[in-house]
């Protein structure tokens, strides 16, 4: 991990006020672990609560819609999490992508929205367990990459990849080290392409049943620059565990 490790708690539909409490515990957290860089990225009706209370961590989105604005009943813009106080959103996850159909299209016209009110983003791919078993999965990610990811100024500067297999989301599974290595590897082959020079500074997150126990071996894979973290980041106890395995990581490494 040449940079410095970014660790991201995606809540997805889970969250009600109450557990603002439980983002500001993850904030004083983060505040003995400034090595590295924490996220949450709430329901969007946390998000202004969650920035109100919380100092260090990022705070941010989990979808935005791909207009600024309009007759898009139920949906919100960019700018509108922005406002509510979001740095960054997360775009294509795969839940996303299978429950509401978006496309690489949408994803990557998400990711402009995003990055044309300046906020970060971070852009989800990975393939599904029939893929894997087909051997694909690299060709999926990286045409997922070719067309998902967002073009333009200041791209290098705002956008992460978080690498999420299908099948190791929520279910307790994850690929070896070594698989995990690979991809990350394929992943940063391909942003070079995509990018030039510049993207060796583009972090590539782990996602999928990441937990305390198995982050510090995930983390210490190849070319992975942190996690984006589903169910174990909705408790406090559960998310720091793994904030500090990112942190010891980057002991071992300095
Ligand atoms: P889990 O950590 O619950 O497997 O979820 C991963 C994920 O989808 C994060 O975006």
């Amino acid at each position: 991990m040449a940079q410095r490790p970014y660790i991201v708690g995606n809540w997805k539909m889970h969250g009600t006020r109450a557990m603002v409490a439980e983002a500001r515990a993850i904030d004083r957290a983060a505040e003995r672990l400034i090595k590295v860089e924490v996220a949450l990225a709430p329901p969007a009706t946390l998000i202004q609560a969650i920035r109100k209370e919380a100092s260090l961590i990022g705070v941010g989105a989990q979808d935005c819609h791909t207009a600024e604005g309009g007759a898009h009943t139920g949906d919100i813009s960019a700018a509108m999490v922005k406002d509510a106080g979001a740095g960054f959103v997360i775009v294509g996850h795969s839940e996303r992508r299978a429950n509401h159909g978006e496309t690489d299209a949408d994803v990557r016209a998400k990711a402009q929205a995003a990055l044309a009110v300046s906020i970060n983003v971070i852009v989800c791919v990975g393939e599904t367990e029939g893929q894997r078993d087909a051997g694909q999965a690299e060709a999926v990610v990286a045409s997922q990459l070719d067309a998902s990811l967002p073009r333009g100024e200041h791209v290098l500067e705002r956008v992460t990849v978080a690498y999420e297999p299908v099948w190791a989301i929520g279910t307790g599974r994850t690929p070896t080290t070594e698989d995990v290595a690979a991809m990350h590897r394929a992943i940063r082959a391909k942003l070079l392409e995509i990018y030039g020079e510049g993207a060796e500074a583009v972090r590539i997150l782990y996602g999928g049943s990441v937990k305390a126990d198995n982050a510090a071996a995930l983390l210490a894979a190849d070319e992975v620059g942190g996690a984006l973290v589903g169910g174990a980041s909705l408790t406090a106890e559960s998310f720091v565990g793994i904030v500090v395995a990112a942190a010891e990581r980057l002991e071992h490494h300095h």
